[in-house]
């Protein structure tokens, strides 16, 4: 494998402003390769499931109510230091807060609606990449 994998979801407020394309760009340019990629439409329980960490958070609901009202593109993204890359190229989760470039201070519209998602660990990488694909479904 050539490097590490993160998992990212390019979220319902990208797919609806036809950003895949010009986000992925961002992804490669910043040095990632896309290893996997499925447009799906998330269930609440996938949803549920995949935020299960910020269950007690006071946004979970509005969260999990996004993430499933639109399409969304699961990836998963390879590279040197993929988890650490990936929130670099991505930016601050805040879109006020993030750096010049980055795919939050480009495209996103609020904390909630910040068109994408990355894994925040290896651990966790590996515990989201699993819950969307097969490892036959990555080909590097
Ligand atoms: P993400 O990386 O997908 O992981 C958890 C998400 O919760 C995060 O990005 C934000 O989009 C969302 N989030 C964090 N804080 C808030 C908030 N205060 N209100 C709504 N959504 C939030």
């Amino acid at each position: 494998m050539a490097g590490t994998r993160t998992f990212s979801i390019l979220k319902p407020d990208a797919t609806q402003r036809n950003l895949t394309g010009a986000i992925n760009k961002v992804i490669e340019e910043g040095g990632l390769r896309i290893v996997a990629q499925r447009r799906i439409q998330m269930t609440q329980g996938q949803a549920e499931r995949f935020y299960g960490v910020h269950a007690e958070r006071p946004f979970f609901g509005e969260l999990v109510e996004f993430m499933t009202s639109g399409p969304v593109v699961v990836q998963v993204l390879e590279g040197e230091n993929a988890v650490a890359r990936y929130r670099d190229i991505m930016g601050a989760t805040n879109p006020a807060e993030a750096a010049e470039g980055t795919i939050r201070q480009l495209f996103a519209q609020s904390i909630g609606e910040n068109s994408a998602h990355g894994s925040d660990s290896d651990e966790n990488a590996a515990l989201e990449i699993a819950q969307f694909f097969s490892e036959a479904d990555i080909v590097g």
